[in-house]
Formats: structure tokens, C-alpha cells, sequence
């Protein structure tokens, strides 16, 4: 029976889309032949909204295995927007339901993090056949115990760590690393641990100035002339902490700060001799080709997506659980944010290595 699949990619985008669109098709083709169709919605939900979209040939899956980003393009299309109609006047559930009706699509396949898997659940409850692909370098996808695109900013950001420790080295520096991560640490727990810090700040375990000086004090102490920081975006202090998102964010900007990273460094000039430098890693740990490990779940997951096509199960996000794929209901999961629990076997690890999490 013809199947008619709708696929898009959303939010931040990251390593790993492309070898999950291409696990789907080739699954797919191998499974249905030429009664499978793929139509590639165009940058994210936007293509949804407007109408924008193509339909795929079985060469558009070649040779993208390896490359980054997205072939299908993403946006961010906030979850917070959707109900909302704005000055454009389009009421864009009601847009995206009716291209859905439009393309045919007996199923939409949305790839992407916690934003697109609330709209994903939304849709879903709307009454379209919607199955979820968990992207995000983030891994902070409740339900999941991995994403994909993570172990490859792993990789990449503790490539950074490497390359800093030895400038740090060298000019016998406190050198502060930024590393993606709005609410959650692990991309920054796992890169720090993988290219020894010294400290980590993550969202999680709020810090304080005089822990952060005393570690390094500590290293100074043992003459160890030289430190490194890794800082996630979304760490804060402990007096932070005790503020609501807005407040904080507030209140840094009068500071004149984005983020903690710059700040810290201020902080740590102003109370001692120690000369700092900021390294931003940003968007460098979302970009390139994915790793061997986020080929293989890209795939894992596309293959098991193509599954649940063919067996009519929808409304679920594919996951990996204690390793093995398998599927959460939409419901369940979507816009539940998993953080680093404070328990953690990796931060006890960590500080059993002597690591400081400047609490
Ligand atoms: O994809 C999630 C994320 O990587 C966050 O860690 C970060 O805060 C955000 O994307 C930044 O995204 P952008 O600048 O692309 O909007």
C-alpha cells in the first residue's frame, strides 16, 4: 500500500540529521519500494506553516551519511509562538494541518529537541500521524538515554579543551571554555571529563566564587601554574540560582554579561593574580561531520522509525533505552527536560579525579 511520508528537521540543527534522514529512507525503500514516497518539508516547521516542501528521489539520501547539518534545512519556530497568531495573521496549527492534508502524508516524521517534540506532540494530538527523532547536542531529551548529535559535541568541544590546555599551558593561564548548553550540563560534564578540566559549572550544581578560587588556589598550591574551566552557557551562581530565568537574565545584562563565563573570569582577575582568558566554543560543536558512534545511532534510530511506519505506530519519539531502540509515547515525554541529576555517577567520578564543581 503507497505510504506517503513527511519528514522535517528543527531547532538548533546538529551532527547526525542527515545519516537519520538517510536510516529512514533507505529503510523505508528497502522495506516499501517504490510505494514508499518522501516529501522533505523545508526548513523546519516554517515549511510546514507555509507550505513549503519537495518531494525526495531515492538518490537525494546518497552520500549524506557523513555530511553535517541538514539537507532539508531547520528554523526555530518557538513552541511558545504556535498557538499564538500573530501580526502575519496565520493561525499556524490550522496552516500545518491543512498542508498536511494537502501533501497526502499518511505520516510526519519531526527531527529534532524538546521544542519540536512539544509542536510534535501538539500536531499529534491534533490528530496527525507524527513520529519523533530525538536531535539535540544537548542530550537533554527526557526519556532517551542518548540523542543524537551529542557524542560528536562531545567530541568536538573537548578537541577544544585539548587545543586550550596546551596555550594555557604555556602562558601559565586560567583559561575559561564555554560550552553549549542552555539548561543542561552534560555536553559540558562529558567534554570536561573527557579533556581534563580542572573545574566544571554546570546549570545543575550552582556555584560559588570562593570554591572557584580555593580549586584554584589548591592547583597553584601543588604548582600546577595553569587551569582550566569549562563552563556550560547555562551555568549559574548560587545566589543566581535563587532567581527566576527573567530576573537573572536581568540582572546579567545590567551587569553587562550574557552568559557566567566572562564574568567568572572578571571575578577570578579581580581576586587574585591570575590572568584569564574566555574561549567561546559556541556553534563549533554543532557543526561538522558526525562521529562513528552518532552514525550508527542515526541510523539505529532511522531504520527503527522506517519500523514503525510500516507497523502504523504513531504518536511516539524513538528512543534509546539501556541499548536498546525503542519508543515513547509523544505525550510522555515531549517538553520534559532531562537534566544531569545531581547524583550522577560521572560527577562523582569526576570529583574523585579532584575535579571541582565550585560547590
Ligand atoms: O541546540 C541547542 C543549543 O545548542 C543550546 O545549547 C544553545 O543554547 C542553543 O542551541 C543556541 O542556538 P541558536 O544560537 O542556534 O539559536
Amino acid at each position: 500500500m503507497k505510504k506517503r511520508i513527511g519528514i522535517l528537521t528543527s531547532g538548533g540543527d546538529c551532527p547526525g540529521l542527515n545519516a537519520t534522514i538517510r536510516g529512514v529512507a533507505k529503510a523505508v525503500y528497502e522495506k516499501m519500494g517504490s510505494d514508499a514516497e518522501i516529501i522533505g518539508i523545508e526548513d523546519g516547521y516554517h515549511g510546514l506553516i507555509h507550505g513549503e516542501y519537495h518531494k525526495m528521489k531515492p538518490s537525494d539520501f546518497s552520500g549524506i551519511l557523513t555530511v553535517g547539518g541538514t539537507i532539508l534545512g531547520t528554523s526555530r519556530t518557538p513552541y511558545s509562538k504556535m498557538q499564538v497568531v500573530e501580526e502575519d495573521n496565520i493561525d499556524k496549527v490550522a496552516a500545518m494541518k491543512k498542508n498536511y492534508k494537502d501533501m497526502k502524508l499518511d505520516c510526519l516524521l519531526t527531527l529534532g529537541g524538546n521544542g519540536t517534540h512539544k509542536t510534535a506532540n501538539l500536531l499529534s494530538c491534533e490528530g496527525l500521524n507524527i513520529i519523533g527523532l530525538p536531535k539535540t547536542i544537548d542530550n537533554d531529551i527526557y526519556g532517551t538515554d542518548v540523542t543524537f548529535g551529542f557524542h560528536t559535541a562531545v567530541d568536538t568541544a573537548t578537541d577544544v579543551i585539548d587545543k586550550i590546555h596546551t596555550t594555557a599551558s604555556s602562558h601559565r593561564r586560567v583559561m575559561l571554555v564555554e560550552i553549549m548548553g542552555n539548561k543542561a550540563g552534560w555536553l559540558t560534564l562529558y567534554s570536561a571529563v573527557a579533556g581534563g578540566a580542572d573545574i566544571i559549572l554546570i546549570p545543575e550544581i550552582p556555584y560559588e566564587m570562593d570554591k572557584i578560587m580555593g580549586a584554584l588556589d589548591r592547583r597553584a598550591d601543588k604548582g600546577r601554574a595553569f587551569s582550566i574551566i569549562a563552563v556550560a552557557e547555562g551555568a549559574m551562581s548560587s545566589a543566581e540560582a535563587k532567581l527566576k530565568k527573567k530576573q537573572r537574565a536581568l540582572l546579567r545584562a545590567e551587569l553587562g554579561y550574557k552568559t557566567a563565563t566572562q564574568q567568572i573570569a572578571d571575578e577570578i582577575a579581580k581576586r587574585s593574580t591570575y590572568e584569564t582568558r574566555v574561549v567561546l566554543s559556541g556553534h563549533i560543536v554543532r557543526g561538522g561531520s558526525p562521529s562513528a558512534y552518532d552514525r550508527v545511532l542515526a541510523t539505529q534510530f532511522g531504520a527503527y522509525a522506517a519500523e514503525l511506519i510500516q507497523k502504523d505506530i504513531f504518536g511516539v519519539s524513538v528512543a534509546m533505552v539501556n541499548n536498546r531502540i525503542t519508543h515513547n509515547a509523544l505525550k510522555d515525554i515531549a517538553g520534559i527536560t532531562k537534566f544531569v541529576p545531581v547524583d550522577h555517577q560521572m560527577i562523582g567520578v569526576a570529583k574523585s579525579m579532584g575535579i571541582s564543581f565550585g560547590d
